[in-house]
Formats: C-alpha cells, structure tokens, sequence
C-alpha cells in the first residue's frame, strides 16, 4: 500500500483512536478472510455495504468480486478517509470492479435508512471502542439492512477487549464487559463461521454471521 495512505490512516487514529479503533490499515489476509462469502457465493447481481472503509485496503478486495450491475456502498465516518477512499475508487477500484457502481458515502452508519437491500456486510467498526448500547444499535441496523439469507461479516483484535477490560477500572471496565456481552450474544445466536488471521497487526478473528440463524453452530 502507498505510504501516503498509511500516513493519512495514522494521523486519523492519532486524531481519534476511539473512531478509528486501529493501529494500522486491514491486511490482504484479513481483507480475503472478511471477504471470503461474497467469493463464494453464486448469485448476481449482489449488493455489498462496507461499514468503516477506512483506507480501503478491504474495500480493494470487495472490488476483485464484483462485475457490472453490483453495487457496493461504503459508510465512513471519517471526511479524510472518506476522501482518500473515493480516490482510491475513482483511480483503483473502479477498473477491478467491471462498472459495479461504488458509492463513498462520508457518515455514520448509524444514518442509513432501514431497508433491507444488502446480500453481505462488511464491518470494519471497532466494537471493543464503543459504548455496548452502541454495538447492540448497530447490529440491529445490520440486521435490518440486510435481506434474508444475507451474510454479514466483522472482524475483532483478538485479546484486545479482554486485556483493555483487565488494565482499566470501574466505568471502563463495565463498558468493555458490556461490548463483550453484546457480542457474545449475537454470536451465539447467528454466527455459523469464524477465522484466526494471524498475519494482521494485531491478529484479529473474523466472524461470519447470518441472521436467520440458519448455520448457527448453537
Ligand atoms: C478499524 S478501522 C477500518 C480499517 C480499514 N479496514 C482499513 O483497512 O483501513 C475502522 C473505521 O471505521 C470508521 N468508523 C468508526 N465509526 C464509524 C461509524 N459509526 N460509521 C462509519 N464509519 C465509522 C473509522 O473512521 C475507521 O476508518
């Protein structure tokens, strides 16, 4: 990856490490884990939300799986890495993605309007940061975009909450037990697939979940 993109991701977490929730760009094997279902699948055309595009390194890889009539929108938060991402797909993307229509949308996912359109989420967001009344709002909204059958993929820093919980005290450390609870929850109920990606930095475990429950391992 461009050094520039790496110096612009550094000073958006220096600037607000709660948001952005990362020490370094998503690697190619996290990027090929989060983006393995939308691989595999068979169908078209396909309607992907990426959720926390970030520098795009995860929305580079969603582009190698799309062709014309797909479509794939990405929610960031950030005005600067919004900005570098429609760069990326003006100059990058749009060649690898075969006329797919990719729209960079600068806001918070927390805006978008609750019709169930998508066939895969992609979310980068960092639960562990968050307030658990938060994680809980945005699993609902993933819920309520996706259409049924739909697969939803995000990735967690492993160990990450668990040490954060254990170093910090009172309302710190309840908020971190809450995150856990929230994701905990969710997973025992939806998620039918996981990986460990080592080669990240930090390693991180990915899960793939569907709200149907239909693969839940239970
Ligand atoms: C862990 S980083 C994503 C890294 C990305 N995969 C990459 O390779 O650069 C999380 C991203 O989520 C964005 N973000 C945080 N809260 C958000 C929200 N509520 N809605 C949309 N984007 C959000 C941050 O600005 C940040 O870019």
């Amino acid at each position: 990856m461009h050094l520039r993109t790496s110096g612009i991701f550094i000073q958006s977490a220096a600037r607000d490490f709660k948001r952005t929730g990362a020490i370094a760009p998503s690697s190619r094997p996290l990027a090929q884990s989060m983006t393995q279902q939308l691989a595999t699948h068979g169908c078209r055309p396909v309607h992907v939300l990426e959720v926390g595009g970030g520098t795009g390194n995860i929305t580079s890889e969603i582009s190698r799986y799309l062709s014309a009539d797909d479509r794939l929108d990405v929610f960031e938060i950030d005005p600067r890495l919004a900005g570098l991402l429609r760069r990326r797909v003006r100059d990058e993307f749009a060649a690898t993605a075969r006329g797919a229509r990719i729209s960079v949308h600068s806001k918070a996912i927390e805006l978008i309007s609750l019709r169930p359109r998508y066939d895969f989420i992609i979310s980068c967001l960092p639960f562990t940061n968050f307030q658990p009344n938060g994680v809980r709002k945005i699993f609902e909204i993933y819920q309520a975009v996706l259409k049924p059958g739909g697969f939803c993929s995000f990735y967690e820093y492993m160990f990450v909450r668990r040490a954060a919980g254990l170093v910090s005290s009172g309302p710190a450390r309840q908020r971190c037990a809450g995150v856990s609870r929230v994701v905990r929850e969710y997973l025992d109920r939806y998620c039918f697939d996981r990986d460990v990606v080592f080669r990240n930095l930090p390693p991180a475990t990915v899960y793939h979940i569907r709200f149907d429950g239909r693969f839940a391992r239970g």
